[in-house]
């Protein structure tokens, strides 16, 4: 779907489309860089029009207190964007691009790869590009890799899928679609801390003693068939992380409060999303998310973070989409 937006009448229209990338919990705890699921919402969105000239200029960005970068080679939707044109053979195309965040920044709720997704796919439906979804998961990853040091897949796939996806880490990476058990549903807090992916990823181990990689790759394995399945009890064994939630929780004030808080309150598995500082929990249905939401604020509270954002979200079966109007 192609917009036009609003012109002088001495003016051709500039054809322009706008794309929405929801936010996407990384890691979904037991599967490091390999599982993510997307929430429906909140998420960011990319609008991208022609220009005369040739190049990819970052022309606003909103929500974001004027902290993201808007120099091309280093904005996330302007590499994206670029990746999109090279890989079509369009690299003499000009893009403007605006970029309404509504994901926080660093706050492990896959922003990064929201706006990278959105701006790859509204530069698809601008050009008809033609480029398969697989093309698309690349293009997005170079903008994932810009923002984070690395090309991990476990945020841009679901954000361009929608659901609950595992993905094959090799280049190319290969994302594949799982089962989402009905009901399913998020329960995120986001305290107002900042966590660097990049940083958080470089605060990792690089060896893993066999004995906990044993046990992680097990329930790996665990979650996808409890997915196919829909055996929560099977689910709710396998959502741990012996690898990377060990060394990144105390990053987060009462993480393990909160943590305890959620399951306690009903929760089928807690833990970081992404490398953090959001924490989540999976439900089973929508009234348990939201008492496990309440029981999370109020564990954020007694450790003394008061300033969160709550969200109740299903998981979004769409992914990514063109969205309408422009000015
Ligand atoms: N898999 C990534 C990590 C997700 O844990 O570093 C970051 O959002």
């Amino acid at each position: 779907m192609v917009e036009f937006s609003a012109n002088t009448k001495a003016e051709p229209p500039t054809p322009c489309v706008r794309a929405f990338a929801p936010a996407t919990v990384g890691n979904v705890i037991c599967g490091f860089d390999v599982f993510g699921l997307a929430m429906e919402t909140p998420g960011d969105e990319v609008e991208v029009r022609h220009r005369s000239d040739p190049g990819v200029v970052i022309t606003a960005i909103h929500g974001d207190e004027g902290r993201i970068p808007t120099e091309s080679d280093h904005n996330v939707a302007s590499v994206a964007a670029r990746a999109v044109l090279m890989e079509s053979g369009m690299g003499n195309i000009g893009l403007d691009i605006e970029i309404w965040k509504g994901l926080p920044l660093s706050g492990g709720m896959g922003g990064s790869a929201a706006s990278s997704v959105a701006a790859a796919v509204a530069t698809d439906t601008l050009l008809e590009t033609g480029l398969t979804k697989e093309a698309l998961l690349q293009c997005a990853l170079n903008g994932e890799k810009r923002a984070t040091g690395s090309a991990h897949p476990d945020n841009v796939a679901p954000a361009l899928h929608g659901g609950l996806v595992m993905v094959r880490p090799d280049a190319p990476a290969v994302a594949i679609d799982l089962p989402v058990p009905r009901g399913l549903t998020i329960a995120l807090i986001h305290p107002h801390l900042e966590l660097e992916t990049k940083a958080m990823r470089e605060a990792l181990s690089t060896d893993v003693p066999l004995t906990l990689a044993v046990a992680q790759w097990a329930d790996c394995a665990a979650l996808v068939v409890g997915l196919y399945e829909e055996d929560w009890d099977l689910i709710s064994r396998a959502l741990m992380d012996r690898i990377a939630q060990p060394t990144r929780s105390p990053f987060v004030p009462g993480f393990t409060e909160v943590r305890a808080a959620a399951i306690e309150a009903g929760a089928v598995g807690a833990g970081l999303s992404g490398s953090g500082p959001s924490v989540f929990g999976l439900c089973r249905n929508l009234r348990d998310a939201e008492v496990v939401a309440n029981a999370m604020i109020q564990a954020f509270a007694s450790a003394g973070l008061d300033r969160i954002d709550s969200y109740v979200s299903p998981v979004d079966s769409r992914g990514a989409r063109i969205v309408g109007g422009t000015a």
